[in-house]
């Protein structure tokens, strides 16, 4: 069996950090693509070198143009300008489209038969582009933020309780920014309700961090936005599509109508195997969580209306 190929487009700090854990993990070969010319060979021959030492048989490439990209089986848009301190992710919105809409047209024509997942921000829009630019059918482009938002809630969750991050399950839906929807209801301790663990406060006080996440490391760091997180919560789904595992993962995927909402692309809880996003669950939802998640969409679809492809 040949080993699958994921391209990953932007060599910068997701990008490459992306590509080290794909290869720790053996999940297939890489190529990784920069316009800065020397920026993504550098990083794929040092990441090459490694190989030996961990152990790991996968090929690593690195280059300025798409040819090396051909017959892509995933291909990861990291590509864009990150925030600094002081900007929303929607201040990217002009410029990462352009970005974007470039990059999506380059994997379309190599790797028709791609799975697209979107990392650059704003990042409900920027998956929209990836889809409407690709003409993809919509289960295979895919929006990677609920997982790093849900992760964020977790590791608070573990820290506030001291216990095992793995013990910790929750739910983070809706946009990728401030109008994201913390579901506290489906957030369990070793399968106990977060509500039988931690007082209303704690609880809230957590879900406001989980919002500010992102830029709690935009300030810490100064200059570029977190990327350990995020490249983990791209791995956990290029293994899920790779491996057809049918995880059942928060993702940004096309609706039309599910939860009332149509056209857009947000985060909710989906199916990703071999096919790319197999299945959109509808789960149940207070009123209030069922308007937080509309509140959302409406502020997708107030970014997406300002695209111009
Ligand atoms: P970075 O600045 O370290 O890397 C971005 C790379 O993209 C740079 O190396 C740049 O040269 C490259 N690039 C720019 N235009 C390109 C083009 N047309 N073709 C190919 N490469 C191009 O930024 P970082 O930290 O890696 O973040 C990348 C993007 O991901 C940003 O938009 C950031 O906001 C977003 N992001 C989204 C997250 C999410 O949860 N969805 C989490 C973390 C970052
Ligand atoms: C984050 O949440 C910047 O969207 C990125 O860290």
């Amino acid at each position: 069996m040949s080993r699958k190929k994921i391209t990953v487009v932007g060599a910068g700090h997701v990008g490459a950090t992306t590509a080290h854990r794909i290869a720790d993990m053996e999940l297939g070969d890489v190529v990784l693509v920069d316009i800065v010319e020397g920026l993504p060979q550098g990083k794929a021959l040092d990441l090459a070198e490694s190989l030996p030492v961990v152990g790991k048989d996968v090929r690593l490439i690195g280059t300025n143009g798409y040819q090396e990209t051909a017959n892509s089986d995933i291909a990861v848009i990291t590509a864009g300008v990150p925030r600094k301190p002081g900007m929303s992710r929607d201040d990217l919105l002009n410029t990462n489209t352009g970005i974007v809409q470039n990059v999506t047209q380059q994997i379309v024509k190599y790797s028709p038969n791609a799975i697209i997942i979107v990392v650059s921000n704003p990042l409900d829009a920027m998956t929209y582009v990836a889809y409407k630019v690709s003409g993809f059918p919509k289960h295979r482009v895919v929006g990677m933020a609920g997982i790093l938002d849900t992760a964020r809630m977790r590791s608070f969750i573990a820290e506030e309780l001291n216990v095992s991050v793995e013990n910790v399950s929750a739910l983070v839906l809706g946009s990728h920014g401030d109008q994201m929807v913390p579901l506290t209801r489906y957030a369990t301790v070793a399968g106990i309700p977060l509500s039988d663990m931690l007082p209303e406060d704690k609880i809230e006080a957590i879900v406001q961090r989980t919002r500010d996440g992102g830029a709690e490391i935009v300030r810490l760091l100064k200059a570029g936005s977190a990327y350990y997180a995020p490249s983990a919560a791209v791995v956990e789904m290029v293994e899920a599509i790779i491996k057809d595992k049918k995880k059942i993962l928060p993702c940004a995927a096309y609706l039309e109508g599910e939860y009332g909402i149509h056209g857009v692309f947000i985060g909710v809880p989906v199916k990703l195997g071999a096919r790319g996003i197999e299945q959109i669950l509808e789960i149940g939802l207070t009123l209030e969580e069922r308007a937080a998640l509309q509140r959302s969409a409406q502020a997708v679809k107030g970014l997406i209306d300002k695209i111009q492809l």
